[in-house]
């Protein structure tokens, strides 16, 4: 495996490489990552996996300086994964204004209103910073491929949108959430859960289990508000803090409606201090 900190290296690393899948991670890697590195295996011969702590994307009050690097131990994983090249860049290397302090990133990614809803919501030019990284990864990389996580299931839509709309010749592959034997969706964050807060974090994948079973169960007087409603309380009243808990339709991400089938519930949640997220795709 090559690693490789400039763009200038990894175009030249990649030169004659036909096919290339890109799994674009901020690091402190688990067994999601892995998976979309197994995934991305299986689209093409040449895996890039980019790290990078992408500050774009982070609030003034998000957790930035204090989220987790592990350099050596990813590079060890990726390695055993059969990636081809890790990709560090500096924030210097992805933001060539960047002074120091300032990343003076002055063109971004707009975005429609739905960035703005469930995590944008509470997370303001969250996505934007988000989709314009990924673009710059994308021009660095130029691959065929890149594969992400069904945990982001905003993140994805995004994406998805993006390469779409900006007709990039890049397919976005969606991997499964790859979950704890309690349930609990992998995430670099849950490495903030204290011991009791990991054992009850399963709670809000179980909840929205209980959810998808509810309105399976409900028939016609389906009424997605109150269910939604009665999940946020029963969430509360274990000691979360609910961000949203949200009934959409799987394509569009708009809110449900009745005669909408294919369906994924969604749900932000703070336990303690840390904001976990999770979905679970239903279909009528
Ligand atoms: O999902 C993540 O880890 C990040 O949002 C991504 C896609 C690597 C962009 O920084």
């Amino acid at each position: 495996m090559q690693t490789i900190h400039t763009i200038v290296d990894l175009r030249l690393a990649l030169q004659g490489q036909h096919s290339v899948a890109l799994v674009p991670t901020m690091g402190n890697l688990h067994a999601g990552h892995l998976d979309l590195v197994k995934l991305a295996k299986q689209q093409a011969p040449c895996v890039v996996v980019s790290i990078f702590v992408n500050p774009l994307q982070f609030g003034a009050n998000e957790d930035l300086v204090n989220y987790p690097r592990t350099l050596a131990a990813d590079c060890e994983k990726l390695q055993a994964a059969g990636a081809s090249m890790v990709f560090i860049p500096t924030v210097a290397e992805m933001y060539p204004d960047f002074d120091g302090q300032a990343l003076n990133q002055s063109i971004t990614v707009q975005l429609p209103a739905m960035a703005d809803d469930l995590c944008g919501a509470s997370r303001p030019g969250h996505f934007a910073g988000m989709a314009t990284v990924v673009l710059k990864l994308f021009n660095a990389v130029m691959p065929q491929f890149a594969v992400f996580g069904k945990k982001d299931y905003q993140q994805l839509f995004v994406l998805q949108q993006m390469v779409k709309q900006f007709n990039l010749p890049i397919a976005i592959i969606a991997a499964e959430t790859v979950r704890e034997p309690s349930g609990l969706a992998m995430s670099s964050r849950n490495g903030y859960l204290s011991q009791a807060e990991k054992s009850q974090a399963s709670q809000l994948h179980a909840e929205l289990q209980a959810l998808c079973e509810k309105i399976k169960g409900q028939g016609p007087k389906l009424d997605f508000l109150a269910l939604e409603k009665e999940t946020v309380l029963k969430l509360e009243s274990q000691g979360w803090h609910v961000d949203y808990v949200a009934i959409r339709t799987a394509s569009q991400l708009k809110p449900a409606l009745v005669h909408d089938s294919d369906l994924v519930v969604l749900a932000a949640a703070k336990l303690g201090t840390t904001r976990l997220i999770d979905n679970v795709s239903l279909k009528l």
